[in-house]
C-alpha cells in the first residue's frame, strides 16, 4: 500500500508546521513499524510488571457485544448511544480526572445498566487487562495528534497499544477513528492495513454512516467533533475491520 498524506489542513488553534512533506513521512513511517519492537517490549515489560489496570478484566468476561471508547471526555457519545442500543455493553475510559469525574457523574445519574465509565489509563488497560477477541468496536475520537516529528511514537497507531488495539477486537469487530488532521487518519489507514491486515471499510472525510451514528449527532458526537464542526473545519475518519478468520499475531 502507498501512503500519501494528503495535504495537510491548518489547524484553527495551533500551528502544525513540523509535520514532514509525504515523501519524508513514508521513508520515517517504514522505518518507525520495522524499528520499533525493541520499545515496544520494554513499554509491555514495564506495564506488565506494574500490574496494574483501570478497568476490571471480569467485565469482558460478563458482557458480551462491549463498545469500548478510549479517551472519552466527559462521555456524551456513550451516554446517547447506550440509551438507544441497549443490547450493547458501552466502556468509556478517560485519563483526564476532571473530564472522567464528569463523565463518571453523568454515567452513574443516567442509570443505565449497560453503561460504564473509568478514570484512568487506557494503556495498561489494554496491555494487560483486556481479554483477546473480547470487543465488538473500538471508538478514538479526536485523540491528541502529537503532530511534532520528535513526539510521532505517541500517535496511537504507531504506539505499543496498537497491536492490543487489533488483539482485543472480535473477529469482524471493528476500530473507528476520527479526527479533524487528514495526516493522521492516512497513516492511521496506512499501518492498519500494511501492518495489522485490517480492512479499510471507510477513511476520509466524515460523512453520515451507522459507524458514526452522526445523523443523529448533527452538531457532533463529542465536545471536540462539536467545536471542528460548527466552525467549519473538516473531520476526517476511518473505519478498519479485523478479519472473520483467525489472524496472525501481529504483537511484536
Ligand atoms: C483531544 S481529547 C478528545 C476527547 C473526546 N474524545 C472528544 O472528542 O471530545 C483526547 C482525550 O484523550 C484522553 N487520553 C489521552 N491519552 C489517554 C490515555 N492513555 N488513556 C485514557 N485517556 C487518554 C485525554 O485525557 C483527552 O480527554
Amino acid at each position: 500500500m502507498k501512503l500519501d498524506v494528503g495535504n495537510v489542513t491548518s489547524h484553527p488553534l495551533k500551528s502544525w508546521s513540523k509535520i514532514p512533506t509525504p515523501a519524508a513521512n513514508l521513508v520515517q513511517m517504514q522505518w518507525d513499524l520495522e524499528n520499533s519492537v525493541q520499545s515496544h517490549i520494554r513499554n509491555e515489560q514495564y506495564w506488565n510488571d506494574k500490574g496494574h489496570t483501570p478497568i476490571p478484566t471480569t467485565l469482558f468476561e460478563s458482557h458480551s457485544n462491549i463498545w469500548l471508547e478510549i479517551g472519552a471526555g466527559t462521555g456524551g457519545y456513550f451516554l446517547e448511544l447506550a440509551k438507544t442500543n441497549p443490547k450493547s455493553h458501552f466502556v468509556a475510559i478517560e485519563r483526564c480526572r476532571i473530564r472522567a469525574r464528569r463523565m463518571i457523574h453523568k454515567f452513574e445519574k443516567s442509570e443505565l445498566p449497560n453503561l460504564q465509565g473509568f478514570r484512568g489509563n487506557a494503556v495498561p488497560a489494554l496491555i494487560t487487562g483486556i481479554p483477546s477477541e473480547s470487543v465488538e468496536r473500538i471508538y478514538i475520537l479526536y485523540p491528541c495528534p502529537w503532530p511534532k516529528n520528535a513526539h510521532r511514537k505517541n500517535r496511537w497507531y504507531l504506539h505499543v497499544v496498537m497491536p492490543h488495539l487489533v488483539r482485543i477486537l472480535k473477529p469482524q469487530g471493528t476500530l473507528i477513528w476520527a479526527s479533524d488532521q487528514e495526516f493522521y487518519i492516512r497513516e492511521a489507514t496506512f499501518v492498519s492495513e500494511s501492518k495489522h491486515r485490517l480492512k479499510t471499510l471507510i477513511s476520509g472525510q466524515i460523512t453520515p454512516n451507522s459507524f458514526n451514528h452522526l445523523e443523529s449527532f448533527p452538531e457532533g458526537r463529542t465536545s471536540f467533533e462539536k467545536k471542528f464542526l460548527t466552525s467549519n473545519q473538516p473531520c476526517f475518519e476511518l473505519v478498519s475491520q479485523k478479519s472473520g478468520f483467525p489472524t496472525q499475531n501481529t504483537l511484536s
